[in-house]
């Protein structure tokens, strides 16, 4: 299995190369990696890495404002998936977000991705029909 880390500024390019080949890119705004660079550097411990022989093969971003958590950017590169890689990545993730407090845990994907919703589906999570999320753009 591949180890899981977090991300460090060294690997800000990989982690964006990854994002565009293998993360649900549709519906929302390009990656960029000086905003990478930012929530690295304020949360060091946010942006978890599953890296196998070197290379970086999955992320998700295990997000804590204090109030809710949040998964984001879970993305494993086509030819690993299927191998456990995503549960090991959301478990490590899920134990970050519980040692800090968090009582619920949440993520979005779009209703047609049918892998996302599949993963999320086995990992215990519910979907919520009755919400709709509402976005403006901050710059
Ligand atoms: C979704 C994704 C992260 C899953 O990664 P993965 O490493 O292949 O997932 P895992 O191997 O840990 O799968 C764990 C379980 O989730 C479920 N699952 C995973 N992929 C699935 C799929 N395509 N369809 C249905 N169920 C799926 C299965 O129950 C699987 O267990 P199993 O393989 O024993 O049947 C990967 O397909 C991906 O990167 N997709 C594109 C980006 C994306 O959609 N991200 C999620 C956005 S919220």
């Amino acid at each position: 299995m591949p180890q899981i880390r977090a991300a460090r500024d060294e690997d800000v390019d990989d982690v964006v190369a990854l994002w565009s080949l293998a993360a649900e890119n549709r519906g929302r705004p390009a990656d960029r990696p000086d905003l990478v660079r930012l929530l690295i550097e304020r949360d060091p411990d946010a942006l978890l890495l599953a890296v196998d022989d070197g290379e970086v093969v999955g992320t998700v971003i295990a997000g804590w404002d204090g109030w809710r958590a949040s998964l984001y950017r879970l993305a494993v590169a086509p030819q690993h998936r299927r191998r456990g890689t995503a549960r090991l990545l959301v478990g490590r993730a899920e134990a970050r977000l519980k040692a800090l407090g968090a009582t619920r845990i949440h993520a979005m994907v779009l209703e047609e991705n049918n892998d996302g919703n599949g993963l999320w589906q086995a990992l215990g999570y519910t979907p919520q029909p009755d919400w709709r999320r509402w976005v403006k753009a901050a710059r």
